[in-house]
């Protein structure tokens, strides 16, 4: 038996469309399922880039109706369908867990009780079960510290501290084996996604493989979504002339990779089994600040537009979260390609004839966030 039949659901958003391309190019038939969610596609159709050599469903992932007949009729599943962002979760706790986690028991619950030729399971999992990222003490060794308490951020001391001795921890990549602190309800459900897929997985003997998925950048990104992806945000805010916001000190440290990377490894999970029943890192391996990215966007957009640096830290945002890709690069082969300068001038090349346009909505974002007390305002 061989794959021949992808499912991919959630493929009409950002990650979702790019490996579809991608796997049509390799000679495969796939078939998406996607709601098209208002906050992602506000046209409220299927996005111009759809793939004509697609064929498009448009339900609900929480519908059994509509997913049973497809997951029956693939080889594979790659399930990316999901409400996807952090802050907003914190106050959609219903939506966030019934699509992501419910959705995912639906999914699952197909496998487990009809009869099915899915061969592999991709499930999209997150940075954001990591919590905070991996940390070094000079003296004491190797870290995991929990989020920072408001009291911290409230005092503006932004980095990490040894909780042994009090020294200022120094950042290192995350393996995947780092203890797992969830502090934001998307992240707690995407860690749930990965566990049930996983685990079902292994019970019956479906490879599974759940990608960890750093911050992911690049064409299609949604620019007028001030929930989700931290490049596109700063762009349709240099787009529309106003100062991209930058949380704490903009010194925190992020791995960005671009989309073209992450379906060269997503592929590469579909096709071998190297990585299979495990979790994996997806990052490029190269590190940035958030600043750094703010000043980058504004140079090559040709905007002489500061960054507005707030010092105000959001309760549930982690300090630093940098990726280890060893784990993807030993048992899949995965080589990134993309630099991030290359990546980001991509990036911006299609922002600046984006069809849908950037309409910056952050404003409103970020009122959600003061309104629900996310934001800790600083004591001194
Ligand atoms: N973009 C990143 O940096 C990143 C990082 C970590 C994890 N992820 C994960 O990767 C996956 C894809 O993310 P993305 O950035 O492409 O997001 P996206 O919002 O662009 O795509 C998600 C797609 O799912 C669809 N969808 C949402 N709810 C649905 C439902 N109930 N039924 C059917 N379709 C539904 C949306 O319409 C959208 O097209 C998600 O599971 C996300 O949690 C993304
Ligand atoms: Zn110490």
């Amino acid at each position: 038996m061989s794959i021949r039949k992808v499912l991919v659901t959630g493929g009409a958003g950002y990650i979702g469309s790019h490996l579809v391309d991608g796997l049509v190019g390799r000679g495969y038939e796939v078939v998406v399922l996607d709601s098209l969610v208002p906050q992602v596609h506000r046209s409220g159709t299927w996005p111009s880039y759809a793939n004509p050599k697609v064929t498009y469903v448009r339900g609900d992932v929480r519908d059994r109706d509509a997913l049973q007949p497809l997951v029956l009729a693939s080889d594979a599943v790659v399930h990316f369908a999901a409400a996807v962002s952090i802050g907003q979760s914190m106050y959609e706790v219903d939506r966030y867990v019934d699509v992501n986690t419910r959705g995912t028991a639906l999914l699952l619950d197909i496998l487990v009780n009809q009869k099915h030729h899915v061969e592999k399971v991709i499930v999209a999992s997150s940075i954001g079960v990591y919590g905070e990222g991996a940390y070094v003490c000079a003296t004491c060794g190797p870290q995991a510290p929990g989020v920072r308490p408001a009291e911290q951020l409230a005092a503006r001391q932004w980095e990490q501290r040894c909780p042994t001795c009090g020294a200022e921890l120094r950042s290192v990549p995350t393996p995947e084996n780092k203890a797992l602190y969830r502090d934001n309800i998307y992240s707690m459900t995407k860690y749930h996604q990965e566990e049930m897929v996983l685990l079902i997985g292994k019970t019956y003997g479906i490879p599974a493989v759940a990608p960890r998925f750093f911050n992911v950048y690049g064409p299609r990104q949604s620019l007028s979504n001030p929930y989700a992806g931290v490049a596109a945000i700063f762009i349709s805010r240099l787009l529309n002339d106003r100062q991209p916001v930058v949380f704490e000190d903009g010194g925190q440290l992020r791995d960005f990779v671009s989309i073209h990377d992450v379906v060269q490894c997503l592929t590469l999970m579909l096709e071998k089994p190297g990585a299979d029943f495990l979790p994996v890192n997806v990052g490029s391996g190269e590190t940035v600040t958030i600043l750094e990215i703010a000043k980058t966007l504004a140079t090559l957009l040709g905007k002489s537009i500061e960054p507005q640096v707030t010092n105000q830290g959001r309760t549930f945002d982690v300090r630093h979260n940098t990726a280890d890709i060893t784990l993807a690069r030993e048992r899949l082969g995965y080589a990134p390609q993309v630099s991030l300068a290359q990546g980001m001038a991509e990036l911006i090349e299609w922002a600046r004839t984006s069809p849908d346009g950037a309409v910056d909505m952050f404003d409103r974002a970020l009122s959600e966030l003061e309104q629900k007390g996310l934001l800790v305002q600083p004591t001194a």
